[in-house]
């Protein structure tokens, strides 16, 4: 069967696609074997892409992204439309429009083209003398595997503390909605966030990551359990100091698209919360906006403008300006990243790391994908089915997992390069997260475990702190094998 898959995930390409056609603003620029595209692209939006992936760039530091954006249809250029964004563009790129071609015949104008097949199509005057830079193996080797290990941080009084927070839902089913059980979405969680800091939390779906986030913002009443900020504890806080609290903390949401109100101008979305708790006249408001909408990268002259304008990266900045009005001290950000294309995904990291620098912010910042937490986090948890089953030292986490749940989360990172990732061997898990695990005894990992013993069905594991600091809640380290806190990666899968 053939298949026409279409993403903007890099990772997804290398992993199902022989041959590979890059779109940008409405024409297609390249077209190649996947294998070829990854090694040697030959278009420099495609190079742009490829070094927009997370695993390329080193954890802490600022990741690459193709400055500017994509202009409206009324905008494009007379020839190539990317050549105002193309860091090798000549005059002449915008003259006429250019056709989408093979390498050319003579010798003489492709210096770099022994690996070019006959059939790869691009839409670039200059393809034939640029040597743009893949994929390869660079990206191979910063996939998760072995890697020096960091320092712990110094400990300090955390800005927000969970302590054995948990939320149960019931159940229902049916006309009448008859309860027929319930769901622990959020188990016993103990979590610390430090002032400046990052808390990655990641997971699959339905593992409890939001219920976890609208608990912290007491968007949500907690079954038991407490939430501190700043050394007050939130779950006990009613009328005006509850406000007061919150407004110590924000949410940025997953989807730009529909967390802001498509009938407000942008100056009204981002003036609300300070209509709303502020006394600040209308123009000390506006000024206040235009500081705002500075701090994000965007100018006034979009301050009448409404949501359906802008694309998506340009929304989610947008939604965190409007996070900053009232100065909080932690944002939480449920999946801020995973509706945007990879360099619009940078763009907007880079600037949550800059906004923690310039402003001292911390995050709990959520994701499903471990790649994009590393880079933004100084410690990782790992969630299943509402309980934390590992929690360590971003880089810990990353290069020695210490649960199989963390382990097969990062085998399933895909490595952007077709050679390197077809050869892999992943650990793919059987079955989806069930909720109904959540209310039997035992490990809830045990059914979907690769290396589930007779002690994981009876007997729920305690927390086992490691050496590096790590808090993993598995049998391995105690029964079986052994482990006593080391990596879990020296069993395979
Ligand atoms: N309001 C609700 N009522 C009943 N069940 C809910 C509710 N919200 C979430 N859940 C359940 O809680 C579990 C965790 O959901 P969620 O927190 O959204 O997970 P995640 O964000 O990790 O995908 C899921 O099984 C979900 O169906
Ligand atoms: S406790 Fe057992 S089932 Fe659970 S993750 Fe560890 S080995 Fe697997
Ligand atoms: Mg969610």
């Amino acid at each position: 069967m053939a298949m026409i898959f279409v993403t903007h995930d890099l990772g997804v390409i290398a992993d199902v696609a022989d041959d590979v056609v890059v779109m940008y603003a409405s024409q297609i620029v390249e077209h190649a074997p996947a294998k070829e595209l990854f090694k040697r692209p030959r278009h420099p939006y495609t190079e742009g892409l490829l070094a927009s992936i997370p695993q390329r760039t080193p954890a802490g530091e600022p990741l690459h992204f193709i400055p500017g954006m994509v202009p409206r249809p009324d905008q494009f250029s007379e020839g190539c439309h990317f050549s105002p964004r193309c860091q090798y563009a000549e005059e002449q790129c915008s003259v006429a429009p250019i056709e989408l071609r093979g390498p050319s015949q003579s010798p003489a104008h492709h210096p770099g083209t022994a690996t070019t097949s006959p059939e790869a199509l691009t839409r670039c005057l200059r393809q034939d003398e640029l040597e743009l830079v893949g994929a390869g193996s660079e990206a191979a080797a910063r996939s998760p595997g072995l890697g020096p290990g960091p320092t712990e941080l110094a400990p300090s009084e955390p800005l927000l503390q969970t302590v054995a927070l948990s939320k149960q839902f019931e159940l229902r089913s049916g006309v009448f909605r008859r309860v027929h059980g319930s769901v622990k979405a959020v188990d016993a969680v103990d979590l610390r966030v430090m002032a400046g800091t990052t808390l990655g939390l990641v997971g699959e779906s339905g593992s409890g990551k939001s219920t976890l986030a609208r608990l912290v913002l007491r968007l949500m009443e907690p079954t038991s359990g407490t939430v501190t900020l700043d050394g007050s504890d939130i779950t006990a806080l009613r009328g005006p100091s509850l406000r007061r609290n919150r407004q110590k903390m924000q949410m940025v949401f997953q989807d730009p698209f529909s967390s802001l109100d498509p009938l407000q101008t942008v100056s009204e979305i981002v003036g609300e919360p300070l209509r709303i708790h502020t006394d600040l006249k209308a123009a000390e408001r506006e000024r206040r906006v235009v500081e705002l909408l500075r701090q994000v990268g965007l100018r006034r002259h979009i301050l009448d403008r409404q949501p359906h304008e802008f694309s998506g990266g340009q929304r989610q900045r947008i939604a965190i300006a409007r996070a900053l009005a009232l100065h909080p001290q932690l944002l939480v950000c449920d999946e801020p990243v995973s509706a945007l294309d990879m360099s619009t995904q940078s763009q907007v990291i880079n600037l949550f790391s800059e906004l923690q620098d310039r402003l001292g912010l911390a995050y709990l910042f959520i994701a499903h994908d471990l790649s994009v937490v590393r880079h933004l986090s100084d410690r990782i948890a790992v969630m299943y089915l509402g309980k934390i089953v590992e929690e360590g030292l971003a880089e810990e986490v990353y290069l020695r997992p210490t649960h199989p749940y963390t382990l097969a989360l990062l085998s399933a990172i895909p490595v952007p390069d077709p050679e390197v990732q077809r050869k892999r061997r992943r650990i793919v898990l059987k079955g989806e997260v069930k909720v109904d695990e959540t209310a039997m005894g035992g490990c809830r990992f045990r059914s979907r475990c690769p290396f589930a013993m007779e002690i994981c069905s009876s007997v729920d594991p305690e927390p086992y702190r490691t050496r590096a600091g790590t808090t993993v809640r598995c049998h391995l380290h105690t029964s079986g094998p052994n482990l006593a806190g080391e990596t879990v990666a020296r069993l395979g899968g």
